[in-house]
């Protein structure tokens, strides 16, 4: 992993605790913005539809599950969001919202909870976005689930992250001429 300096001392803390959640919900609409490719987002009709489709469920339905890691010593600025759900299968919102959710729909018993991750782009490399995948994978293993997955694109810089955090089950589908990589973790084995 590529930690170029210590991070800063952060806390993990799920959406639904927070004192001031709209301010928060600006700084994370702020890091996915910045985080997306741009051709997802050129693809929505304006910023608000980009985030209608890949923040605002999160926030409605699952703000449990919606985690940030909030800097200490900077009044709790937030530097790294991870927008996950426990149950994939009985999300409907997401069947609609994501093309590859029905494509690997079938492997959701297996791996029901799933998750997107982004960091601030001036803290990456620091172990911030394993934190949160470690927390979230804890959140999953207390809810007694068999596994847990997250969908990225084969061969992006994204994919030996997550590799290292334990998501080694591969399995790589196209849809509409466009590769997606299905990396999941399971827990029900060790
Ligand atoms: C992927 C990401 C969440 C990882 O969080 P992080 O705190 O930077 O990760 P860690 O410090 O724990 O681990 C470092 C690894 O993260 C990944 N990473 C770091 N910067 C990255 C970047 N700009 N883009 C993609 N992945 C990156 C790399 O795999 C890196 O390891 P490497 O330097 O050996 O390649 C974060 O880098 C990020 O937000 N990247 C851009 C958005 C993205 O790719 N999100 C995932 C969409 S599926």
């Amino acid at each position: 992993m590529s930690t170029d300096s210590e991070p800063p001392p952060l806390r993990i803390r799920p959406y639904s605790d927070l004192a001031a959640p709209a301010a928060a919900r600006r700084q994370i609409a702020d890091i996915l913005l910045v985080s997306a490719n741009p051709r997802r987002i050129a693809a929505e009709a304006s910023h608000q539809a980009f985030l209608a489709r890949w923040l605002d469920p999160y926030v409605a339905a699952y703000p449990e599950q919606l985690l940030l890691a909030l800097d200490e010593g900077e009044a709790g600025r937030v530097l790294g969001v991870l927008t996950g759900c426990l149950d994939s299968a009985a999300a409907a919102v997401f069947r609609d919202l994501h093309p590859y959710y029905r494509l690997f729909a079938d492997l959701h018993a297996v791996y029901p909870a799933h998750f997107h991750i982004n960091c601030r782009p001036d803290h990456r490399g620091r172990g911030i976005g394993s934190r949160l995948v470690r927390h979230f994978v804890s959140l999953c293993r207390e809810a007694g689930l068999p596994g847990v997955h997250l969908v990225t694109a084969p061969g992006v810089r994204n994919v030996g992250f997550y590799r290292r955090n334990g998501f080694t089950e591969a399995v790589e589908r196209a849809e509409d001429g466009r590769g997606y990589l299905f990396l999941g973790q399971r827990l029900d084995r060790a």
